[in-house]
């Protein structure tokens, strides 16, 4: 591997340092632009806002906002993050979970869609701000992910009001003066099952229509989360999102004609599909160890990447300029834990110190799960069009570590 999107690797590293995340801006557009026409094309009311939390720089959100994308929050500052970069409050929904009344007091402000986690949530929210149009995270009973920490419903699951309450959590809102409602899951992150989604999208809407008969409302929204999957590995298949958009899209409007919903909006939460493959992490061959086994050591660790040492998850590796592969390695980072270890057992090209490594598939949940132990700076940011490069982030350094003392 060689080039990122026609630019030299070796020339970023040289320009900007190791590590570095590097994003092509053209290819989350193009993301965009096929998760959105595939759906459209079976539905005309569709939404997407995009998961703030996959990767919060700024200057990615902007390119959502270019899209005319909106944004799922996860925080009370991921809203701030979304003002800040130019979102109208109507591009804005807040997906949270276990808030305080800070955490309320924070979105004071806003006028924004929320998603609420539990009926608890819904009194704590209650004393502090009255939004427009009040939905609930839903737990269907089933849930499905790529990892067991990314499986976000059923009964592990810490996200969302279980279904059997779902109906009283709605009739506590209608109570207190509500009028206006939507509806939401998020039942688990990287699919690649079409039929998943398809399944889960007919259990909500299943409880949608029990929930909105028993307080004689329509939903205004249904939002169905994120999900969407990406390959991170050579024996994955791509995820068929026309399948997955024809599946979800029928369904949906069977259930909406069933239960007199009329044409709700149908909103998503996708994170990963949209950057996930638009990132890179380039880093540099700092040690190259023959122990009981292969260890090539990099400058970068489970502090710049930290899914494989999270989850388990995988990334590819590439040697730039080197293709052969001739070693079996242990992938490792600098960072003091045995658990810093990016791949076991992969085969790679014959490795010196200076080589520099590329891993693949990196925009999501990348950088935004980074972290400065062992006192190791973050790295940068840069961003890839056709025909630039732009730092979207500086490098941290020492002055960063010791600014809040
Ligand atoms: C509420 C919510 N929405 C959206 C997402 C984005 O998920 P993904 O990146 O799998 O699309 C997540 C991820 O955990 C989430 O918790």
């Amino acid at each position: 591997m060689i080039n990122i999107a026609k630019h030299d690797i070796k020339q970023l590293a040289l320009d900007y340092g190791t590590p570095v995340y590097v994003y092509d801006k053209q290819k989350i557009i193009k993301n965009y632009e096929l998760l959105y026409n595939s759906f459209k094309k079976y539905y005309d009311k569709i939404k997407i806002h995009y998961s703030v939390k996959a990767n919060s720089n700024t200057n990615i959100l902007k390119i959502f906002k270019e899209l005319e994308s909106g944004v799922d929050c996860s925080s009370p500052y991921e809203v701030l993050l979304a003002k800040y970069s130019g979102f109208e409050d109507e591009k804005i929904i807040y997906t949270g979970n276990y808030e305080s009344y800070s955490d309320f007091s924070t979105l004071t402000d806003y006028n924004i869609k929320i998603n609420l986690d539990d009926i608890s949530s819904f009194r704590r929210m209650h004393n502090i701000l009255t939004p427009e149009i009040i939905s609930f995270r839903i737990n269907p009973g089933i849930g499905k992910g790529g990892y067991e920490g990314i499986t976000t419903g059923g009964t592990d699951a810490k996200f969302g009001v279980p279904y059997e309450k779902a109906s009283y959590a709605y009739q506590l809102a209608k109570d207190n003066g509500f009028k206006r409602f939507g509806i939401q899951m998020m039942t688990g992150s990287n699919n690649l099952e079409p039929y998943y989604f398809a399944q889960s999208v007919e259990k909500l809407m299943m409880i949608a229509g029990s929930i909105f008969e028993k307080i004689d409302a329509k939903p205004e929204y249904i939002d169905i989360g994120g999900g969407f999957g990406i390959p991170y590995e050579d024996d994955e298949e791509t995820l068929n999102i026309d399948l997955t958009a024809k599946l979800i899209t029928e369904i949906f409007q069977e259930k909406c004609e069933k239960y007199g919903f009329g044409s709700p909006e149908l909103i998503m939460e996708p994170g990963r599909f949209l950057v996930g493959n638009a990132g890179w992490l380039i880093s540099k061959v700092t040690g190259v160890k023959h122990s009981y086994k292969h260890f090539v050591g990099l400058d970068s660790g489970m502090g710049t990447l930290l899914r494989p040492a999270l989850y388990g998850a995988k990334h590819r590796a590439y040697v730039y300029g080197k293709d052969t592969p001739e070693w079996n390695v242990n992938l490792c980072g600098q960072i003091c834990e045995n658990s810093d270890i990016f791949s076991k057992n992969v085969f790679l090209p014959q490795i010196e110190e200076g080589d520099i490594v590329i891993m693949s598939d990196v925009g999501a949940y990348g950088y935004t799960m980074s972290s400065n132990y062992n006192n190791r700076p973050r790295p940068a940011e840069i961003l890839l069009d056709e025909n630039s490069v732009e730092l979207i982030r500086r490098r941290e350094n020492f002055d960063d570590l010791i600014r809040l003392y």
